[in-house]
């Protein structure tokens, strides 16, 4: 079945307050709901600025480390006490956290027992997030990604009862995102609706949301790199995390992603940066399966996507001009370690199932060697 006839679940936050000024709200929805223990999770930089929430003195989990480890998520749950609302205050890390101390916090469970998709009973305490990067969608989405010390793979949590009651997003937190950041979390708002729209399970009414993000990435991520200040960029930028949020709920990502994740586990490379090293190589891999939709993203990104050599060209070209390094090389990645990173995106299957190539382990090799 294709187009608008095939079934799709839409789950989405029951309300979403966008726009500067927003995080106004947050104090009024706290009274309204009779919410009265609230109990933050942020990372350093934000929990500097607790003052921003309106709530004056809050407990605050002010330790979530980038990329979040096990360690850092009971840390940040064993201090939760009695609050009945969690609030995510950061990037994704932070969010991503939240999601789960709310779990954590309105059952008797562990990590362990609640990991992975659909395992989780149900939730008491609300939840609400308020992103502070514009990248990861976080905040209108269901997944929770931490990182296994031992495995150093990146373990995903999905449920329904991680949505958030509410999400605040107000362009104006972004403001203070330093360039490089900017950057690569706006690669990974661009790469979540990039990868859901060239995805087997793609879908029209997704597809809306994935093409404007990337129009959006297009049109302002160069702008609020080289000015932090510019409030339509900023604003436009924080939208386009929000419509790749939409796009990871039902779609997901694909080969993109896959071949990121090493990079993280293995490298401690950034999220964003991880995505903008493999983007070009992908989205070229992928062009002859998705010819029309190819061309529509490279010129939504400003360059061509005539031949499978303009689209790497391109899209290395876009990324370099934010200033991102795109060699792997440069990041510490070696020869020597293609192969078994390769082994490990390979067996990302909830992924690359999905990718609308199917790559071989020797093909994903090629994809690493290109990027090297
Ligand atoms: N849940 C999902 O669906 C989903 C999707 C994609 C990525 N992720 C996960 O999200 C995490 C990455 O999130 P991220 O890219 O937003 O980065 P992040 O949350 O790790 O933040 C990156 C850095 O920016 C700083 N920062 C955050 N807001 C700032 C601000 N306003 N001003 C200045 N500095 C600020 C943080 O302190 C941190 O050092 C990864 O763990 C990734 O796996 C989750
Ligand atoms: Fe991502």
């Amino acid at each position: 079945m294709t187009g608008f006839a095939q079934p799709i679940d839409l789950q989405r936050p029951p309300r979403i307050q966008f726009g500067v000024g927003s995080l106004a709200q947050l104090k009024p929805y706290l009274d309204e709901s009779g919410l009265r223990r609230p109990y933050v999770v942020a990372d350093a930089v934000n929990a500097a600025r607790l003052d921003a929430l309106g709530l004056g003195q809050v407990p605050c989990f002010g330790q979530v480390e980038p990329e979040p480890g096990i360690p850092n998520l009971r840390a940040a749950a064993l201090a939760a006490g009695d609050a009945d609302v969690i609030i995510g205050f950061g990037g994704g890390s932070a969010m991503d956290l939240a999601k789960l101390v709310a779990v954590l916090a309105s059952t008797n469970l562990t990590f362990e027992e609640i990991s992975g998709p659909h395992r989780i009973p149900g939730r008491r305490v609300a939840l609400i997030q308020i992103p502070t990067t514009a990248g990861t969608g976080s905040e209108v989405g269901t997944r929770a990604l931490v990182t296994d010390p031992d495995s150093h793979a990146k373990v995903a949590t999905e449920s329904v009862h991680m949505l958030a009651d509410l999400a605040i997003i107000d362009p104006e937190l972004t403001m203070s995102v330093p360039p490089h950041v900017t950057a690569a979390t706006g690669v990974d708002a661009m790469a979540h609706c990039v990868e859901a729209f060239t995805s087997r399970r793609a879908h029209p009414l997704i597809d809306a949301y994935a093409i404007q993000g990337i129009k959006l990435v297009g049109r302002y991520l160069k702008r609020a790199v080289e000015d932090g200040t510019d409030a339509e960029a900023r604003a436009g930028l924080a939208y386009a995390a929000f419509c790749g949020g939409v796009c990871l709920g039902p779609v997901n990502t694909t080969a993109g992603h896959a071949t990121a994740y090493p990079l993280g586990t293995r490298h401690g490379l950034p999220h964003g940066i991880a995505n903008a090293l493999m983007f070009p190589h992908v989205l070229a891999a992928n062009a002859a399966a998705r010819p029309e939709k190819t061309a529509q993203i490279c010129a939504a990104l400003g360059f061509s996507g005539a031949s499978r050599d303009s689209v790497v060209t391109g899209a290395l070209a876009f990324c370099a001009g934010l200033g991102l390094d795109m060699r792997l090389s440069s990041h510490g990645v070696l020869e020597a370690d293609l192969e078994a990173m390769a082994e490990e995106a390979h067996a990302i299957r909830r992924l690359l199932d999905w990718n609308p190539v199917d790559l071989s382990m020797s093909a994903i090799l090629d994809l690493y060697r290109a990027a090297l």
